[in-house]
């Protein structure tokens, strides 16, 4: 009897979900306030090892008001899957030359970062683990932890930080006594603080604490301030321009600011998280989501809480989002429900090594099997993907 069936049955049913959170943006005279809701929930594959994906998606609204956004947004998803897979040490260098990109200047960020973005690639290869440990109370709130996978987000003017924000959902624009500063890890990585207790109020809160001038770790459970998740997937381009893959920055703001800079004709890895021992939002597992913008499109540029119709971060064409749960690695693309435009290029899951299981790919603003919720692959153990840019 050779059944066919893949991978027999997986219910899974994984939610990411987020609260709503205050933002500030000192630096604006007026910023919008952004409500946005996003809601994906259960990741279902059948006997056949087809996968369907249900999302609903609230959203966004966008009225003046003074500076802040806030956000809400919930997500889920699922995941994964283990498998060692050679990881290519590529510690490319992203030679940044501004030449001309036309991107589309969002508003956000009041410039100023003199950013290198050839820092966000980290100074770690792919998947090298860190090997010095965070000494809590040794660096001072005023300074940024760059190494060691930690990567400096200098385009948000937080002097490097992801966000600053206390468990009120009070933010800051400079790590101070009383908050969570969230940092950004490289390419695959994931940050390892947020403190096991969490606001009542339902929004996350995740980074170092800033507590007497100094820094200390919110989450004993490890010693360095970031780590690898499965190796099991990774973003490839055939294409000719540079793609922003940004990632939410979760827990914490939620702003999706968090760089993958995925360079014409290169190769990057994609955090997979283990949702088994990844954060959980009020006992949920969660994955890591990505807003990926159109090709050409810089870190800078793309990795910032957009402003409506901007097609940038939270505007973004495509999300992408990735897990591992129990063995099995779930890799999606979902819609934004604010851009429905396709992106300027197709991109769909394929296998890297081994099978996998449920076509995914969005192409001319299609997924797969015309879906309208998205779509997810899962990776069986043994086995790893590439989502293809091409
Ligand atoms: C994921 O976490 C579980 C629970 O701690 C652990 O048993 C498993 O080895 C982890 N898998 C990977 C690939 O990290
Ligand atoms: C894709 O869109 C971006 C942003 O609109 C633009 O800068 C870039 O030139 C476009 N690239 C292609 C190949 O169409
Ligand atoms: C964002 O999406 C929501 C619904 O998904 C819609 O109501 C809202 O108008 C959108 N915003 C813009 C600027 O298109």
């Amino acid at each position: 009897m050779k059944s066919t069936s893949v991978l027999s049955v997986l219910a899974l049913a994984s939610v990411v979900a987020s609260v709503p959170l205050q933002h500030h943006h000192n630096m604006h005279k007026r910023a919008p306030v952004y409500e946005y809701v996003t809601e994906t929930v259960i990741v279902t594959a059948g006997a056949q090892g087809g996968v369907s994906t249900s999302i609903s998606v609230g959203d966004a609204t966008s009225t003046s008001a003074p500076e802040k956004e806030s956000s809400t947004s919930s997500f889920s998803e699922a995941t994964s899957t283990s498998s060692s897979e050679a990881s290519s040490s590529s510690s490319s260098a992203t030679s940044t030359e501004s030449s001309t990109s036309s991107s589309t200047s969002s508003s956000s960020s009041s410039s100023s970062s003199s950013s290198d973005t050839s820092d966000i690639s980290g100074d770690l290869s792919d998947f090298e683990n860190p090997t010095e440990e965070f000494e809590d109370g040794t660096v001072s709130c005023s300074d940024f932890p760059s190494g060691q996978g930690v990567i400096a987000l200098d385009w948000l003017d937080y002097n490097g930080w992801a966000s600053i924000m206390d468990e009120s959902g009070n933010t800051a624009t400079s790590c101070e006594d009383g908050y969570y500063c969230s940092y950004a890890c490289q390419a695959g990585m994931s940050k390892t603080q947020w403190p096991s207790s969490q606001p009542s109020s339902g929004i996350s809160v995740g980074g170092l604490y800033c507590k007497d001038g100094y820094l200390y770790k919110s989450n004993s459970d490890s010693n360095y301030l970031c780590e690898w998740g499965a190796d099991t997937a990774k973003a490839v381009s055939q294409l000719t321009d540079d793609v922003a893959l940004c990632r939410t920055d979760y827990p914490g703001s939620e702003s999706m600011v968090v760089p993958t800079l995925l360079s014409a004709g290169g190769s990057k890895p994609i955090s997979v998280v283990n949702e088994s021992t990844y954060y959980q939002w009020e006992g949920k597992e969660t994955s890591a989501q990505y807003y990926v913008n159109n090709a050409g499109v810089s870190v800078e540029d793309g990795c910032i809480w957009g402003t409506s119709g901007s097609g940038v971060g939270n505007w973004a064409p495509v999300v992408l989002g990735a897990g591992y749960i129990d063995g099995i690695t779930y890799l999606s693309l979902i819609p934004n429900p604010n851009n429905s435009d396709a992106p300027n290029y197709s991109v769909k899951i394929t296998s890297a090594t081994g099978t996998i299981s449920g076509a995914c790919s969005y192409v001319d603003g299609s997924f797969s099997g015309d879906s309208t919720d998205g779509c997810t692959a899962s990776v069986p153990s043994g086995s790893t993907a590439k989502f293809v840019f091409y």
